[in-house]
């Protein structure tokens, strides 16, 4: 895995903006794996910004979301397909029929979360996923006890998850009980993983995905069997790290070597 640490949030943001915005200039068409939730949100601004100074195309791009609240309609204002329509699609150029989030409101959940399987496959596989990382080390909604191998399903969200996202609703008894998410084997299958997590809340999920024995009690840590995994932190989110000075040596080798090629 290759850990990145940097300064704050804003410099966490600019750097996946810049992750991203390099893969579809040099793949147009490339298949991306996005997220909800509080910590993409600057990333998402950045990459707006590219795309207006740079004009640089999302037209051929195809999106999949990780996950959507299991009963809540596109349109319903906390659902994760409005979230992406309000914070992304709308000021890209991307058409949104080429934009996926599973549909949280379908009448036949099995048969939406194959389907959604099935169109990532026919799509050519996510070049890049961009994933969050709960504060008790779920992906996507891949609550603890996730089987390492799952597939796009429903979970029953964490009592936790469900406190941390009430921020979302009027009320916690409005956060729904179950979402459909990709499986944690349908994340590794990324040809590239991106997951980003600021704030010291986060700091101890972060040791545990990148330190920890790899476990599904902390589905994150599935990530270091990920051949191509980054995972970009602030130094809030970073403080609980028992190798920072490794990552950052490595770090700097690594920009060091870029500049001699
Ligand atoms: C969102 C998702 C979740 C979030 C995680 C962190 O699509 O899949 O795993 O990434 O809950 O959420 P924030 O960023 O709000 O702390």
């Amino acid at each position: 895995m290759r850990i990145v640490i940097l300064p704050d949030a804003a410099d966490v943001a600019c750097f996946a903006a810049q992750e991203l915005a390099g893969i579809v200039r040099g793949k147009p068409d490339a298949v991306l794996g996005l997220a909800t939730g509080s910590t993409p949100l600057g990333t998402y601004r950045h990459l707006i910004e590219v795309h207006q100074a740079e004009k640089l195309s999302f037209r051929r791009v195809q999106t999949f979301n990780l996950d959507e609240y299991l009963g809540l309609s596109s349109n319903h204002p906390a659902s994760y397909r409005h979230f992406m329509n309000e914070h992304l699609f709308r000021f890209l150029d991307i058409p949104l029929e080429q934009t996926f989030v599973p549909r949280g409101d379908t009448s036949d959940v099995e048969g939406e979360c194959q389907a959604y399987e099935r169109r990532i496959v026919e799509a050519g596989g996510i070049d890049c996923q961009l994933l969050g990382i709960g504060s008790d080390g779920h992906i996507g909604f891949n609550e603890p006890g996730s089987s390492l191998a799952s597939r796009t399903r429903v979970k029953t969200l964490a009592e936790r998850t469900r406190l941390d996202n009430a921020r979302f609703f009027a009320s916690l008894d409005e956060v729904p009980t179950a979402a459909i998410t990709m499986g944690i084997g349908t994340i590794l299958e990324a040809r590239q993983v991106l997951l980003l997590a600021t704030g010291q809340g986060k700091a101890e999920a972060i040791r545990e995905a990148v330190e920890g024995p790899l476990s599904s009690s902390l589905p994150a840590s599935a990530l270091q069997l990920h051949p191509s995994a980054t995972i970009v932190v602030d130094e809030g989110a970073a403080c609980r790290l028992q190798r920072a000075d490794y990552y950052r040596l490595a770090e700097q080798q690594r920009r060091r070597l870029r500049k001699e090629a």
